[in-house]
């Protein structure tokens, strides 16, 4: 039996974790084995790792390659400690943000060379590839509002990606668009300028269209 595997991905702000939260619970709703996970993180190991690449006091010299290593170190034990038994086991495996992400921001963002990063990628994760990545698109400008007010609301401090210029987000941005477009038969792109309830909608639809069609047990 073989499970299901959705990425959501995009700059920050763009509301994809408050949509993986409501395709979960829709889901679950309707008698689904559901996983939400998140990359960074997902694991102990995983977790750990997350705070040394957040964090901005102890980690800010950290170099590009050390980012994208330390980033794939928590996806090669997230993908054998959780998502391979996971997907055996049938369940629906929702991940907020999985390699695209390395490529938009270590390879666009940071501008590492995009062999290097896909080498590192191909390492971690091997076959387990996400069957539909959702990218959550949103105009710059709403990207860094949503981001303050957020900080403003929870009082946090933002981290060390949030306090990156303009031009790092602009290409970050940039960077998904043309993965998506190297890989259209696996994303879908959703205009996530919306209000939630319009975007949760183009979600469902999308996620429908693999859950169903390949169904438990089918090929995907
Ligand atoms: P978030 O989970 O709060 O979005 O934070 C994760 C941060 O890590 C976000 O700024 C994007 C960044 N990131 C990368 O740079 N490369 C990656 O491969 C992943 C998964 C995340």
């Amino acid at each position: 039996m073989s499970g299901h595997f959705i990425s959501f991905e995009g700059t920050e702000g763009c509301g994809k974790s408050t949509q993986l939260g409501l395709l979960a619970e829709r889901l679950r709703s309707l008698g689904r084995e559901v996983r939400e996970l998140r990359e960074p993180g997902g694991t102990v190991l995983g977790e750990e790792l997350r705070q040394i690449l957040k964090r901005r006091s102890g980690s800010g010299g950290m170099t590009p390659e050390a980012e994208l290593l330390l980033m794939n170190a928590a996806r090669a034990q997230l993908v054998r400690e959780v998502i391979r038994p996971a997907l055996a086991r049938g369940e629906i495996l929702l991940c907020d943000r999985f390699y695209h992400s390395s490529l938009a921001y270590q390879g666009w963002g940071r501008q590492l060379d995009l062999k290097w990063v896909r080498t590192v990628i191909d390492f971690a994760v091997g076959e387990t590839r996400p069957e539909l990545a959702l990218l959550f698109v949103i105009p710059p400008e709403v990207s860094v509002a949503r981001r303050q007010e957020r900080e403003r609301r929870q009082g946090l401090e933002p981290d060390r990606f949030e306090v990156e210029d303009d031009g790092f987000f602009r290409r970050v941005a940039e960077g998904f668009r043309a993965i998506a477009a190297e890989e259209p038969s696996r994303f879908r792109i959703i205009d996530a300028g919306g209000t939630v309830e319009q975007v949760r909608a183009v979600v469902w639809e999308a996620a429908l269209a693999v859950i169903q069609t390949r169904g438990p047990g089918g090929s995907g």
